[in-house]
């Protein structure tokens, strides 16, 4: 093997997510998503750009096993999602991937702490995780949550009493207890001020690198791009791009 072909051999071993040929289409839609190939490392931090209507949320709700490929495949810690059952795929999901949405669905009949660790109620494998950082998992959320600059006195308010930043910070505390191997971040940010938005994502990447989590983190705000290992315009990436109508809903 050539040097180049052992070195991309490598980087696929290390591969958190592989995708292959993936195609996706809507029911009754052209594709929207054709990437003949894309992977992301143990522990890299990606940032995806691309207009709205551009397939974002698409390619993250197909790597996050929500939707389900109409051609090609993706591989995540070396397993095809195409392969798994409804019941692995929702495992898959419990155990190994962190969400944070635009949107971030807090409970709001639960306190702060518990919005934190309701992630490891789903997973034992994340309550394991959990635990070996800290004493108990609330504890781990506590941990998490001061990193995120949650002080003590915030963590006791009722998550509807905290600003949509303190929010979004409860929200990547929960996606990140357990130490996923992947994070998928969907225009997380869209709802704070810029200044706002750095801070965060400052705070997002340094417990992702902590965890050594992988991040697959989407934005139109392509200004927010530097702040990660690698940039991707999924314009590039995505040979379907050149047919969507941009959507400016
Ligand atoms: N649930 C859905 N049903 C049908 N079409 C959809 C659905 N969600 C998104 N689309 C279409 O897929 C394309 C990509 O949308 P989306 O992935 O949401 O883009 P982005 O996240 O970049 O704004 C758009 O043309 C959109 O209208
Ligand atoms: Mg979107």
């Amino acid at each position: 093997m050539s040097d180049a072909a052992l070195k991309s051999a490598s980087e696929r071993a290390a591969a958190v997510v592989q995708i292959r040929n993936l195609v996706y289409a809507w029911p009754n839609q052209d594709p929207v998503i054709v990437i003949p190939e894309l992977n992301l490392a143990r522990g890299e931090k990606v940032f995806l750009a691309g207009p709205s209507g551009s397939g974002k949320s698409t390619l993250l709700g197909l790597v996050g096993g929500v939707l389900m490929a109409s051609a090609g495949e993706i591989i995540i810690n070396e397993q095809p999602l195409g392969e798994m059952s409804a019941a692995a795929r929702d495992r898959y999901r419990s155990d190994h991937v962190g969400f944070v949405f635009q949107l971030f669905n807090l409970l709001p009949y639960l306190s702060v702490i518990e919005n934190v660790t309701l992630t490891c109620r789903f997973s034992t494998r994340r309550a394991e995780r959990a635990l070996q950082q800290s004493n108990s998992i609330e504890q781990e959320a506590e941990r998490l949550l001061h990193h995120l600059g949650i002080t003590a006195e915030l963590m006791r308010r009722r998550v509807t009493e905290l600003s949509i930043g303190q929010q979004q910070r409860v929200a990547a505390a929960r996606a990140l207890i357990g130490a996923p191997e992947l994070l998928i971040a969907d225009e997380p940010t869209s709802a704070l001020d810029h200044d706002l938005r750095k801070r965060f994502i400052d705070l997002l990447l340094s417990e992702c690198e902590a965890a050594n989590s992988a991040v697959l983190f989407v934005s139109h705000d392509v200004s927010l791009g530097p702040l990660f290992d690698r940039q991707i315009a999924l314009a590039e990436i995505n040979e379907a791009a050149a047919s969507l109508e941009p959507n400016y809903a």
